[in-house]
């Protein structure tokens, strides 16, 4: 029988930590999140891919509003959000999982995303242009937050001048606000996606992606109004916080990996392939978003009962040493093929294609500009997001060169 363990209150600053000690221990674990939360943590790879698969596991939000109430240790803890945000893909088991991913999965094929390249070559490509020699800036953001947020609004046709405000909502339904701060976040974005939609609905359709799945599609199949919203809500969340995070925690794993940064730079042609390498040692998504067990659940010889929250941490399972050598070491000529950063099974990412297609476009062009950027700050000083879904920095102070 296992014991519970309160996650330490500084979880979020050395994750891996806390994983390696609770891994070395078992599987999966019940814990309590530093905000409160009881559930069961998995940290080896095998059994996080098992509990990404099995039909025992379920996505189901209604599931998961009455479990969250159930299993919070304290009163603050956040339950679901806005209902509008919430009937999109990655909350549905199948066949309702099935039906909205089908919708959209012909958009985000890796030909139909390659055909992107020249336009997000030319985004990164103008913000590079922006910046100079000498300059010490947030490369959070003045490159990696505004590549990735560009590309998901014009797919979106959502006019870029909002997109600080995305920025803080998302950042705010993605933390451990309070009740009021969440909610108020959400009701501003449910609110700006309404209008959204609505206006896409009452313009002439356009040949655009989000026009084109507003108005129908081939099956004749249509989203309603919520679904619609909640679409581009998942779309905009998951289109930006993650790559914004791969990119600003890969540049920080090669300034402190000098070796590895010069190989890049002798050989910019292993970028492509070293995207794997930075997804698995670093990727931005530390717990996959939660998930419950409809039955009881036996993880490598340790059963989740039923009616349990499970959180699978991805971040975890990629540094399984009995899956990788070496796990925890930056190696970018490495095969990381296999890793979990973009999940796995039904859920698996919608958007890899054009995630990898971001990472490789950014790397490549801020090496080439800027071969000898150095960090602006003691590594130690630099802050992790206060969030168990998202790992990456507050800020990340470079000095151009
Ligand atoms: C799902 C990671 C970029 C759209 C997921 C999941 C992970 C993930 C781990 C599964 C979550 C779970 O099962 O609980 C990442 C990483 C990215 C990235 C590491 C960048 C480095 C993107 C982009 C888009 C996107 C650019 C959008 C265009 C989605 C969608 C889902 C998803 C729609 C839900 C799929 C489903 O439920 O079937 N992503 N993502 N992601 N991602 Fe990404």
């Amino acid at each position: 029988m296992t014991t519970l363990t309160r996650l330490p209150a500084d979880y979020v600053q050395n994750p891996h930590e806390v994983h390696d000690l609770l891994r070395a221990e078992g599987p999966a674990r019940e814990v309590i999140l530093p905000h409160g939360l009881k559930a069961w943590l998995v940290t080896r790879y095998d059994e996080a891919k098992i509990a990404l698969t099995d039909p025992r596991v379920s996505k189901n939000v209604q599931t998961g509003g009455h479990l969250m109430a159930k299993h919070a240790t304290q009163t603050h803890v956040r339950r679901e959000i806005e209902p509008t945000l919430s009937v999109h893909m990655l909350n549905m088991d199948p066949p309702d999982h099935t039906r909205l991913r089908k919708l959209v999965t012909k958009a985000f094929t890796a030909r139909r995303i390659e055909l992107m390249r020249p336009r997000v070559e030319e985004i990164a490509a103008e913000l590079i242009a922006k910046l100079n020699d000498g300059d010490e800036v947030d490369l959070l953001e003045a490159f990696a937050f505004p590549l990735p947020i560009t590309v998901i609004c014009e797919l979106l046709g959502i006019p870029i001048d909002n997109r600080d405000d995305f920025r803080e909502w998302s950042n705010q339904l993605l933390s451990f606000g309070t009740p009021e701060q969440v909610q108020a976040a959400a009701g501003a974005m449910a609110g700006f996606l309404f209008q959204h939609v609505t206006a896409i609905a009452e313009a002439e359709p356009n040949d655009t992606f989000f026009s084109a799945l507003v108005h129908a599609d081939d099956s004749g199949d249509r989203l309603n109004t919520e679904e619609l919203i909640s679409m581009a809500f998942l779309l905009l969340v998951a289109g930006h916080e993650t790559t914004v995070n791969l990119i600003g925690n890969a540049v920080l794993a090669l300034l402190k990996n000098p070796e590895q940064l010069q190989i890049l730079k002798d050989r910019p042609e292993l970028i492509p392939a070293s995207t794997e390498e930075f997804l698995r040692l670093e990727g931005p998504v530390n717990v996959a978003t939660f998930r419950y067990t409809k039955e009881p659940l036996e993880l490598g010889g340790v059963t989740v009962p039923a009616d349990e929250i499970l959180m699978v941490s991805l971040i975890a399972a990629n540094r399984d040493p009995q899956r990788y050598e070496n796990a925890d070491r930056l190696d970018v000529t490495r095969s990381a093929q296999g890793h979990v950063a973009f999940g796995h099974g039904i859920h698996f990412c919608l958007g890899a294609p054009l995630a990898r297609l971001e990472f490789d476009v950014a790397l490549t062009r801020l090496l080439a500009r800027f071969p000898n950027l150095t960090l602006a700050a003691e590594p130690e000083t630099l802050g992790w997001r206060d969030s168990t879904l998202i790992r990456g920095l507050h800020t990340l102070p470079v000095r151009l060169a």
